[in-house]
């Protein structure tokens, strides 16, 4: 179905950094980013102009590059500057962290020195529960309290390990470090496991290689300057490598 053909329809969430509507068709879902970011876990929140703009385009040139290389994920099209269109999912409470790179809890937890190599890379499972704070459980917590099965984490964790080179190739390519990141997954209409959410420097930790600058929501979570800045670096380095 052409995107044209797609109408909004009723509210089905509002989350921290994006509202998610009906479609005239089930099977898809409409995601309209909001130009508003939250820390510690929404206990601050702030209207920050444009960026669901960035947000979005940064998102659709990820999703886009992912499905390209054959990883499955719920991304169809962008549908205008600050909404896309997606597969509906159901998703699972679960929040996957892979860090190549120590930063942000993992070098308080284990105090290590930021930026420690991490090898092999750290893939990391949190509960997602804002009311729990998204505690950090492993696999074993994962089966008991029957989040998923033991074959649905093999599979989050195969894909997992597909996306981080891709991305850290691609970010590498334009002189950005892919330090860690976070993923969610959901199960598609035909119950398969498939890439949700979003992909965006809202979720993921990004440094330039030259200035060693974060371009990520670290800026506002540190309050250290204007987020938006960070977010307008990464997508003209995106456009510049993959077009338009
Ligand atoms: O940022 P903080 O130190 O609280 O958490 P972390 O576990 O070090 O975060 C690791 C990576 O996952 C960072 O890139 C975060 O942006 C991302 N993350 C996220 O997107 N959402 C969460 N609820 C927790 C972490």
């Amino acid at each position: 179905m052409a995107h044209t053909e797609i109408e909004q329809g009723n509210l089905i969430t509002a989350g921290k950094a994006k509202a998610l509507y009906e479609t005239n068709n089930p099977e898809y879902i409409w995601v309209h980013n909001l130009d508003q970011a939250t820390a510690l876990n929404g206990k601050r929140k702030e209207a920050v102009a444009d960026k669901a703009y960035y947000t979005n385009q940064i998102s659709r040139y990820l999703f886009e590059y992912l499905n390209q290389k054959g990883v499955p994920t719920h991304y169809v099209e962008a549908l205008n500057e600050t909404d896309s269109l997606v597969h509906r999912l159901t998703m699972l409470p679960i929040e996957v962290v892979t860090r190549n790179y120590a930063s942000g809890h993992f070098v308080s937890r284990f105090d290590v020195e930021p930026m420690f190599p991490l090898e092999p890379t750290v893939l990391e499972f949190y509960y997602k529960s804002d009311a729990l704070d998204d505690p950090f459980m492993n696999d074993s917590q994962i089966l008991a309290l029957n989040l998923a099965s033991l074959e649905s984490i093999t599979r989050i964790k195969d894909l997992t390990h597909q996306i981080n080179p891709l991305l850290n190739q691609l970010f590498d390519e334009i002189g950005i470090t892919l330090v860690d990141f976070k993923l969610e997954f959901g199960r598609n209409t035909d119950d398969v496991i498939v890439l949700g959410d979003e992909l965006s420097p809202d979720n993921m930790r990004l440094v330039d290689q030259t200035t060693g600058d974060s371009l990520d929501k670290d800026v506002f979570r540190q309050q250290t300057g204007d987020l938006t800045t960070g977010y307008a670096q990464v997508l003209t380095r995106l456009q510049a490598k993959l077009g338009e």
